[in-house]
């Protein structure tokens, strides 16, 4: 059987960074960007450019890094959105435009107070002036599942007319059901005859648990793109889950007979950074990166994976990129062997950050008796987000409290090189250690999410702290990893403040420039 392509659009920094709650930094995105060029998407939608500095910024940085996929921006049909995409996609080597319109009667009604030949009208101009800037251009009647057929063959006739190389049907909402959905792809290719002039896409919402089945049925009946995000986060319940299809595709071939080029061994090292950057813990049950979802729990299940693992294991952890054996590395282990587990796991850092995180992974060896690839892609991934600041070093915490006892916390950090020391009281320990902190800074930093996970089972497991902070409309993550849950939780705060001091600087320059572009930005159509 010939196997057909399917190109994988990741959108996670786009309708993923729209998940409430979910922004991230444009270095979070340069991060998440690298990794999946690296697993080799097809297309990284990088961001709205027109719709904040920071994503005009993460456009144009993911741009100028990006290798091998494809950078595309998405842009309203309007002449000020179309042309500030082009602009931020300049230095990409494969830029896309993808720009969109609503078509169906509800939209056009009460959100564009349109008519159907404004809409029309709106379509042919957009991608004329999208084509300025690339050829190669995608376009989106947005609520397609809830358009008119007609209207919608019609709009699509007059966007590969008009230029569009990519047709995209989204189900914005998540309302259809997979045969429905299927039969929506097979009626466009019968009724609209330029259809073979562009590729079909699909972008489906996860509103009714629907967007990985629907977005499957939309591929049997003729997609070839498939728009999907990392762990599934994005608008209300999410977009399609990118592992999902990936891992469909390459382990239904008997019935599906594509392929993507995705590599899947990328998958787990990926999905811990999103989550570890946008805070969105996953949940332990979550099909192929959930904590559980290689865990056999049952004395049934566990006697036949003993006998045969094919009994309950339809794909393997390492196909994911997780190893076999739970325990990968302990107390004894040299630094080689921690080198190449962190390549395999992903990662790819300079011989002194190597040395540096050996040191961090010698230590968290003496403390805890098994060290595993959870363990290592927490390590790793904190470096990261340290990396980016340290103007505040946490040195030492010790706290004491009890039943009986009100929680009292001693803080030891260097600020701007100066080592300062702290004390205070809390209603617990981690609210003594957070009001220490704050004392010696100083700073309003709201706490506005506080969150702990256990990173591996065990009463030793890493404790894995994010805390998301706000000030003045400025909001970080923050996070630390650590064997004692209220060290993890101050160097969680540490990391917040630090990215929050950094962010706060930028934010001056970036609202000077905000405030032009705000006066414009409600200018919808042309
Ligand atoms: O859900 C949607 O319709 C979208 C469009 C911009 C493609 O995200
Ligand atoms: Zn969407």
């Amino acid at each position: 059987m010939d196997m057909e392509k399917i190109k994988i659009f990741d959108t996670t920094l786009r309708d993923g960074e729209q998940s409430a709650g979910a922004s991230m930094s444009v270095e979070d995105k340069l991060l998440i960007a690298e990794k999946l060029d690296e697993m080799k998407v097809d297309i990284i939608e990088a961001g709205f450019p027109y719709a904040s500095k920071g994503d005009f910024d993460a456009v144009s940085k993911i741009s100028e890094k990006t290798k091998n996929s494809i950078v595309c921006g998405l842009a309203r049909a309007n002449f000020n959105d179309i042309d500030c995409a082009g602009k931020s996609l300049k230095r990409a080597k494969k830029p896309r435009i993808h720009t969109f319109i609503s078509t169906s009667e509800l939209h056009m009604k009460y959100k564009l107070k349109m008519k159907k030949e404004e809409v029309v009208e709106a379509i042919k101009k957009s991608i004329k002036r999208a084509k300025k800037f690339t050829d190669d251009i995608e376009w989106s009647p947005e609520d397609a599942s809830r358009t008119d057929l007609d209207f919608l063959y019609k709009t699509i006739d007059i966007a590969i007319a008009s230029g569009a190389t990519t047709i995209n049907i989204p189900d914005t909402v998540g309302y259809a059901i997979p045969g429905e959905f299927g039969k929506l792809i097979s009626n466009i290719k019968k009724n609209v005859t330029n259809i073979d002039k562009a590729t079909i896409s699909v972008h489906c919402h996860n509103d009714l648990g629907l967007a990985v089945s629907n977005s499957l049925s939309a591929i049997i009946a003729g997609a070839r793109q498939v728009e999907c995000t990392i762990n599934g986060i994005g608008e209300r319940a999410g977009n399609a889950a990118l592992e999902e299809i990936v891992m469909c595709l390459k382990t239904r071939k008997d019935l599906l007979p594509f392929y993507s080029e995705v590599d899947n061994k990328k998958i787990s090292s990926i999905s811990h950074l999103v989550s570890t950057v946008t805070g969105f813990s996953v949940q332990p049950n979550k099909a192929i990166v959930g904590k559980n979802a290689f865990a056999h729990e049952s004395g049934i299940h566990q006697d036949g994976m003993l006998k045969h693992s094919n009994t309950y294991e339809i794909i393997t952890p390492e196909s994911v990129g997780l190893s076999s054996s739970e325990l990968v590395l302990g107390k004894h282990s040299g630094r080689h062997a921690f080198k190449v587990k962190l390549q395999n796991l992903g990662y790819k850092f300079e011989e002194t950050k190597i040395n540096e995180l050996f040191v961090k992974f010698k230590s968290l060896a003496d403390k805890k008796k098994q060290v595993f690839d959870e363990d290592l892609l927490a390590l790793a991934d904190e470096e990261r987000s340290l990396k980016k600041s340290n103007l505040i070093e946490l040195i030492d915490i010790s706290i004491s409290s009890g039943l009986k006892k009100k929680a009292n916390a001693e803080v030891k950090l260097s600020y701007e090189k100066k080592i300062k020391l702290s004390n205070s009281d809390g209603s617990g320990p981690i609210d003594a250690v957070f009001k220490a902190i704050k004392k010696i800074l100083n700073v309003k930093a709201n706490l506005v999410v506080y969150q702990v996970n256990a990173i591996t089972k065990g009463t030793d497991a890493q404790a894995e702290v994010s805390v998301r902070l706000e000030d003045e409309g400025v909001s970080v993550l923050g996070i630390g990893n650590d064997i004692d849950t209220i060290v993890a939780s101050g160097k969680a705060y540490i990391n917040g403040l630090n990215k929050l001091i950094l962010k706060k600087d930028k934010a001056e320059d970036s609202k000077k420039a905000l405030n032009s572009q705000a006066e414009e930005i409600d200018k919808h159509v042309i």
